[in-house]
């Protein structure tokens, strides 16, 4: 928590506690949250409660005497204890607006330096080659570039790595389909969805003929051993896939610091075997070469099959090797899907074996199903992923269209990528990850209610609020004056804008995005109830500076916010 306001009435507390009933006890448990109503104050702490057991005390007396220990800090105005043992406390005014002067100043209100330019490695996204991406990688995709963003708004120096699925028996198959199941026009203007195309009709060819099983093997024994030509179609292979992921990226503003598919590592794995047998970490058995991890109490996995091959679980050994030589991280963090859980477990478990100290993350996330069921590309309807995108964006244009503000044609079509895009991020990031997601339409795209669109018609109404000002009243110094926090509402916004930096970390360290966007959407709501009772450019001009200058704070937070989500966010709708 570097919510500064917290932080400093946690710190108050505990050593009250601590100067009250000494320090032999552990007193790093008590919290301090926000007050359930606010005509008792701005937080309480509820803790003499669970002390009382403790102390063997009534929570009331334990509460007297901890609010008599020590005088009240400068930034409370008043400490009550209340009820059975309530402790209410009220922040000093003019303190909070000096500490939210303070951070809106900072060019990025107040988001701590916490990485201090440490080095973390996300490795999300990494589709397969030759498969066009469906819905199924969109949240890897999407939680991936959130993590990543609000890792390097914190001070890390991320190392975003696409790990694509670019190496493999597949290619065998792939490599007989593209050479005899595609006309020699469809090779020459070859595309992600001719490539599947060609290695769905070889791969069932496989199930009812033998030689064209065996001609696939040979295949990618070629390739395997580098012959030029299969190396050569290999290579297109990849570069066609990634220049359709790259058009895919793009529209979904994610970048990437490293491609670095599974076949960049190959040629490590040889050793990497051989160090797990020099370690007598791996033994035989059954022909193949596996690692026990009874210990650990998990299934022992395979580090080399019995035909010799390997397979996924050496390559990402090999890789944290790689990753560890090269860039020495504090942390890897794999986004994937649920379904890869044991696989993670497995191959840290051996990373940990050999003596890997960096600490390796498996963020993973629930399947999103429609309605209807889940998306899989084993089942016939797979949604492409670039379908849904256009879906989304010819939805947002209809919204756009029905609007009352009369927008040129061009600057439509950019405000429906974004709106449509948003849409699909925000319902995805808006939930925890672990769970599963059920996306409709109707609640992506609501313009009331917890979407994205919501948000940023929050934010582009404050936008024109704001032009509206300075067009009336020239424009403002954001550093003069300063915020008069007379209403219930404006305090608690005020109480609101000085948690964003603590969320940003929050949301860092659990890695969950949803922290930031369901607070995001309260800001948005108290925001709302601001503007309903308080009159901005009809106030005096005291009272209307200072309400402007609040209202600029939360456009601040809410567009920072969103950008951190990956969400754009247009000054005009
Ligand atoms: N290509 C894999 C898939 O589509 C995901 C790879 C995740 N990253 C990793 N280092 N294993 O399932």
């Amino acid at each position: 928590m570097v919510n500064k306001c917290e932080t400093a009435i946690v710190e108050w507390i505990r050593s009250a506690f601590s100067t009250a009933f000494g320090v032999e006890y552990d007193w790093e448990w008590l919290q301090v949250v926000p007050a359930t109503d606010r005509k008792f104050g701005d937080f309480q702490c509820n803790d003499a409660m669970q002390a009382a057991r403790t102390l063997r005390m009534a929570p009331r007396a334990i509460a007297e005497r901890v609010t008599d220990a020590l005088p009240r800090p400068e930034m409370l105005e008043s400490v009550e204890v209340a009820g059975a043992g309530f402790i209410n406390m009220t922040v000093n005014k003019e303190w909070l607006t000096e500490q939210l002067q303070e951070i809106a100043a900072t060019d990025n209100f107040g988001i701590p330096n916490a990485g201090q330019g440490r080095t973390v490695i996300i490795d999300y996204s990494s589709p397969n080659v030759a498969k066009p991406m469906h819905i199924g990688h969109i949240r890897s995709t999407v939680i991936g570039c959130a993590v990543d963003r609000i890792y390097r708004a914190l001070g890390y120096n991320v190392i975003a790595d696409n790990h694509l699925g670019d190496w493999g028996t597949q290619f065998g198959i792939l490599i007989m389909g593209y050479r005899h199941c595609l006309s020699e026009d469809e090779r020459g203007n070859l595309s992600v969805e001719l490539l599947e195309r060609a290695y769905v009709e070889s791969y069932n060819k496989t199930k009812d003929d033998e030689s064209w099983l065996d001609a696939c093997r040979a295949e990618l024994v070629k390739l395997q051993r580098g012959d030029p030509e299969n190396q050569a179609v290999w290579k297109r292979f990849i570069d066609i896939s990634i220049n359709e992921f790259d058009r895919i990226y793009r529209r979904l503003d994610v970048h990437f610091d490293l491609y670095r598919g599974e076949s960049y590592y190959h040629e490590m794995l040889e050793e990497t075997v051989r160090l797990l047998q020099e370690k007598s970490l791996a033994e035989v058995s059954e022909g193949a070469l596996v690692v026990k991890l009874e210990d650990e109490a998990l299934p022992l996995c395979i580090v080399r099959k019995s035909d010799g091959g390997f397979n996924y679980t050496t390559t990402d050994i090999a890789t944290v090797r790689s990753r560890v030589e090269e860039f020495n991280p504090e942390k890897i963090i794999y986004v994937t899907d649920e379904r890869q859980q044991l696989h993670f477990k497995q191959f840290f478990a051996v990373c940990r074996k050999l003596g890997y100290e960096t600490c390796l993350e498996h963020l993973w996330f629930g399947l999103m199903r429609l309605p209807e069921g889940t998306f899989s590309t084993r089942q016939g309807n797979v949604i492409k992923l670039e379908a849904l995108l256009d879906e989304a964006v010819s939805r947002a244009l209809a919204i756009i269209e029905n609007g009352e503000r009369d927008i040129p044609v061009e600057e439509r079509r950019a405000l429906a990528e974004a709106i449509g895009i948003g849409a699909i991020k925000y319902a995805d990031l808006s939930h925890d990850p672990q769970t599963m997601i059920v996306f409709t339409w109707e609640k992506a795209l609501a313009l009331e209610g917890n979407s994205g669109p919501y948000l940023q018609y929050a934010y582009a109404r404050i936008c024109s609020l704001l032009d509206k000002h300075a067009e009336q009243f020239g424009a403002l110094d954001p550093l003069s004056g300063s915020v008069l926090l007379d209403s219930a509402v404006e305090r608690e916004l005020a109480l609101k804008l000085m948690q964003f930096p603590g969320t940003v970390l929050r949301a860092a360290e659990s890695y969950k995005p949803s922290v930031l966007a369901e607070y995001l959407f309260t800001l948005a709501q108290l925001y709302s109830r601001f503007y309903q009772s308080s009159p901005v450019l009809r106030s005096d001009e005291g009272l209307r500076k200072s309400r402007v200058k609040l209202c600029a704070m939360v456009a601040t937070v809410l567009r920072d916010g969103l950008h951190l989500l990956g969400i754009r966010t247009p000054s005009r709708i």
